[in-house]
């Protein structure tokens, strides 16, 4: 076993037996590294550059998965080295075309609004343009493993999930996780894809961490995945709006669950663009993206 794939796996059999804990003992190491390699094969088929990205231990899973799919290495084809920003680029752009022409379809979106719009409340937060960069990068890899096609087949069913119905979804965190593994990402894009439905008060999933153990881009992510995740049109739920997803999230945080200083620097965000709590009209709709672009007509 190449060195990177026993670190990763002595890493797993750590974190796994808490994890089985939330999402019950089906779960195994392997299975699910094979999983995350099925995503990344999937992904390289959508956007040839993204094998540039596959970290070298996982290169030979990776084409042999390439191959079983019929994918043929375009002539001379050699391995470069690229960066994060390049994986997260041609993982946006394979996530957009594996799914293009699937109704309703709001993965690329989503990954993609989050990135940015978890950006926007870092900078609000102060932070450098350094963390600024990785918080995005981060954002918009946040959920990759919602690619797998399980996972995809039932979060895409046009209503609410059932409590069975969960606990098979609450993978993809794990899934993600491993996914910016294989693609070579920063240890702060994989702490967010794995911890991105943790709560403060312990609450959330897959490990059930506590305040002190989940770190400040998680708990931006956090924040923006519920707000975007709550106000976009998912298949089967009707879309909050404005008003009533500013009183979920003061409700997350009353109870302990989400950060207050990442939710006063949104509270904040939404001010400076007009959009004051207890001040809006009730039926008004506002998505990430409409932040995203106010704000960016207004900043200098
Ligand atoms: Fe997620
Ligand atoms: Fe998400």
């Amino acid at each position: 076993m190449a060195e990177t794939n026993r670190v990763l796996v002595n890493e797993l059999e750590v974190l796994f037996p808490k994890m089985r804990g939330v999402l019950g003992e089906k779960m195994n190491v392997g299975n699910e590294l094979d999983r995350a390699i099925e995503i990344v094969a999937t992904l390289c088929m959508n956007t040839k550059g993204l094998l540039e990205n596959v970290e070298p231990s996982y290169r030979e899973p990776v084409l042999d998965s390439l191959g079983i799919k019929g994918y043929v290495l375009p002539e001379g084809f050699t391995f470069l080295e690229s960066n994060e920003c390049d994986t997260v680029q041609a993982v946006l752009w394979a996530t957009r075309k594996h799914f293009s022409g699937v109704s309703n379809h709001i993965l690329y979106g989503h990954l993609s609004h989050v990135g940015k719009l978890a950006k926007l409340i870092g900078r609000e937060l102060g932070m450098s343009e350094a963390d600024l960069l990785s918080l995005y990068l981060a954002g918009a890899m946040h959920d990759t493993g919602k690619v797998d096609p399980i996972v995809d087949y039932i979060v895409s069913k046009p209503r609410k999930l059932s409590t069975e119905e969960k606990e098979p979804t609450q993978v993809h965190a794990m899934l993600s996780y491993l996914v910016a593994t294989i693609l070579n990402a920063s240890d702060t894009t994989k702490r967010v894809a794995l911890a991105h439905h943790e709560k403060l008060d312990g609450s959330g999933y897959p490990l059930g961490l506590m305040a002190d153990k989940i770190c400040a881009f998680t708990r931006i992510v956090t924040l923006v995945d519920i707000f975007d995740a709550m106000t976009d049109n998912r298949p089967g739920l009707i879309p909050k709006n404005l008003p009533e997803a500013m009183g979920e999230i003061r409700k997350w945080e009353n109870r302990g669950a989400l950060d207050k200083d990442v939710v006063k620097a949104f509270f904040d965000i939404c001010k400076k663009i007009g959009l004051i709590e207890g001040e809006i009209e009730s039926d008004l709709k506002v998505k990430s993206s409409h932040l995203v672009n106010s704000y960016d007509n207004i900043s200098p």
